[in-house]
């Protein structure tokens, strides 16, 4: 759906060839999990959709088989677990807790209710205002929203997937993945501008 010419080549090109997974000079592995159209250097990306750097195409990712168990040193994952159903969660976080290494981070961002909440009504209860982030944008079907988050029900989820802790990460603070992506959305409302992005990283 609504695909452009140049991403329809993309995805042709994606099914001949596979690129090789990077190799870290520091030998960690880091894992990029629903890259979507961001390929990050030194990261494993990962994505439903075949873009030309996606390394695994998946669209089961409470199923990695391809990572051993204590493998990875960061797993990131950027507005992605807002697309799966409720039910799934556990299964993906679990995956998640089985790839990394003891003492390793999964950093998460997903839409922040909360703050939806705040652009709505800043918005004058404009359902419009906040719809694509609360239910995606539903141009293609990896583009749709089954769930909301905020802090203390994300922190929930991640301690009984078995994380030791939880902690807010700052995706401007200059530290990985280093990259321009929905962890820093902005959207105005009224005469503000609201960070609508839950950024959190658990410790296994
Ligand atoms: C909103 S985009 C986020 C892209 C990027 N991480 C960012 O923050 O800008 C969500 C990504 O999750 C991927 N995705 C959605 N459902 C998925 C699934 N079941 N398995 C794997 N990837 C999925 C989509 O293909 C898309 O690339």
């Amino acid at each position: 759906m609504f695909k452009s010419f140049r991403q329809k080549v993309g995805f042709a090109k994606r099914r001949f060839i596979e690129p090789p997974c990077p190799k870290r000079a520091d030998g960690q592995v880091y894992l990029h999990i629903g890259c979507g159209k961001k390929n990050l250097p030194g990261f494993i990306n990962i994505d439903a959709q075949p873009f030309p750097h996606v390394h695994v195409v998946t669209s089961d990712i409470a199923r990695l088989d391809a990572f051993a168990d204590g493998s990875a040193d960061l797993i990131y994952m950027s507005h992605v677990l807002e697309h799966f159903k409720r039910a799934e969660l556990d299964g993906i976080l679990g995956e998640m807790h089985r790839i990394l290494k003891p003492g390793a981070r999964l950093r998460l961002s997903v839409p922040d209710f909360d703050k939806l909440l705040e652009v709505y009504r800043l918005s004058e209860n404009d359902v419009r205002s906040m719809h694509n982030q609360l239910m995606g944008s539903q141009d293609h079907p990896y583009n749709i929203h089954f769930t909301v988050f905020n802090r203390r029900d994300i922190e929930a989820l991640l301690l009984a997937a078995g994380f030791s802790g939880v902690r807010p990460w700052d995706p401007w603070d200059g530290s990985e993945p280093r990259v321009k992506d929905r962890s820093m959305k902005v959207m105005k409302a009224g005469d503000q501008a609201i960070k609508i992005s839950l950024n959190v990283e658990a410790v296994k």
